[in-house]
């Protein structure tokens, strides 16, 4: 006779949660997946704890998204970070946060399409205004200020033409004009760069790219004071825009090969640019490396050495759109991929995606032309990458 007190079915779902809440962790070598929506308290005394801890709620507070969170903060050199469920969502949370109804935005006009549109379509509908300026020229950000000028924004480097923002000179015009400069480096990585060294307030990048560098998951970071980020995280809880745990344990297991991978990237990219600069059929390279990048000296004074500048970078082959696609199918490493930052060397056509859009006299007003080409150079020897497109290139002049 089966004396037992409950069902079966039952006793399986108590002995699972009890097996977990029990379980000693004893020191494992990797940071635990914590899937977990909730979790549980005994007493009422516990439930007091726990929000003095923080974890109650997944949205709340989750352990892995807090463990990547002190790496960010590390790597970025800020006091607090947070973890988001993308780069748009650390993007648009933290707009949402620091700007109100009345406010002004100075914005680089070279940026990223999407965060494009939150700086103008999204902010205006909420009664912020935004200037879009041409940070070339740090004057024109002096003179776009205005008393209600609460923020300005830039990417370390503007996608896809690799201009460079001059984040102390934006920082300084920033503070004395009680504005604050929020800076995006993705295209950078905080191997490259660590903008709040510069003088920046707050730093956002796409984990996505880069820093995951294996294209498997999606997450964003915010990195600013305690203070700041004390103010995001209750709005992050109201937005619903934290990341989730998987995505940030994919990263953190990313992250311990970043340096690795960013230095070789970088270090590929340099060597890439120069010899696509020497090639024939090349009529521009855009990357902050070569002597004839216009802001190369202002590259040379914020980058630590000519290899750690960026993965990515641009050129130009002739107008002959007959060409592209047989110049795309003889390329053996690279691949065409909606993205950037991963292991593989991938490359985009601005004028056929991100920016196809925008009218042709727009584009090329930025520098986008219908020969430009956008790369982000992967793991691959450079010196094997260098004969590929050397090959590929070939077909410009059949
Ligand atoms: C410079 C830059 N910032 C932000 C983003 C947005 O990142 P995510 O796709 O993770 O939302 C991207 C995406 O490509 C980007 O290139």
């Amino acid at each position: 006779m089966d004396e037992r007190k409950y069902s079966e079915a039952s006793e399986v779902l108590y002995k699972g949660r009890k097996v977990r809440a029990g379980m000693d962790f004893n020191k494992p070598e990797v940071f635990p997946l914590f899937p977990t929506v909730s979790f549980t308290m005994n007493s009422l005394t516990e439930v007091r704890e726990a929000y003095a801890s923080k974890y109650t709620y997944i949205r709340t507070c989750n352990p892995n998204r807090d463990a990547l969170a002190e790496v960010v903060t590390y790597l970025e050199h800020g006091e607090d970070s947070l973890i988001f469920s993308s780069g748009m969502a650390a993007i648009s949370t933290t707009l949402f946060t620091i700007m109100k109804p009345g406010d002004h935005i100075i914005c680089n006009r070279n940026i990223y399409g999407e965060t494009f549109d939150v700086m103008g379509k999204l902010m205006n509908k909420f009664g912020v205004e935004t200037d879009l300026v041409n940070f070339d020229d740090v004057q024109n950000v002096k003179n776009a200020v205005k008393p209600n000028t609460k923020l300005i924004y830039s990417e370390v480097c503007a996608n896809p033409t690799m201009n460079i923002a001059d984040i102390a000179s934006l920082a300084e015009i920033a503070h004395s004009n009680g504005a604050l400069l929020m800076i995006d480096n993705t295209f950078t990585t905080p191997i490259a760069i660590k903008p709040l060294d510069w003088g920046a307030d707050i730093v956002i990048s796409s984990l996505t790219k880069f820093m995951s560098g294996h294209g498997d998951a999606i997450s964003g970071s915010i990195t600013a004071s305690k203070k700041l980020i004390d103010e995001i995280h209750p709005i992050r809880m109201l937005c619903g825009t934290p990341g989730d745990p998987y995505a940030a344990f994919a990263m953190m297991k990313s992250f311990q090969t970043m340096d690795l991978r960013l230095k070789k990237q970088m270090a590929n990219a340099a060597k890439l640019a120069k010899a696509l600069e020497e090639n024939p059929y090349v009529s521009k390279v855009n990357h902050p490396s070569l002597e004839s990048f216009p802001q190369h000296q202002l590259a040379l004074k914020q980058f630590k050495s000519k290899e750690t500048m960026s993965g990515m970078m641009s050129f130009v082959v002739p107008e002959d759109d007959r060409k592209f696609d047989e110049f795309l199918q003889a390329l053996h490493f690279a691949h065409y991929a909606m993205t950037l930052g991963g292991l593989h060397t991938t490359l985009v056509h601005p004028c056929t995606s991100s920016h196809s859009h925008m009218p042709d006299a727009d584009r090329r007003a930025m520098g986008i032309t219908p020969g430009l080409f956008r790369l982000s150079v992967g793991i691959e020897e450079a010196e094997d990458l260098i004969a590929d497109f050397t090959q590929a290139l070939e077909v410009f002049g059949k």
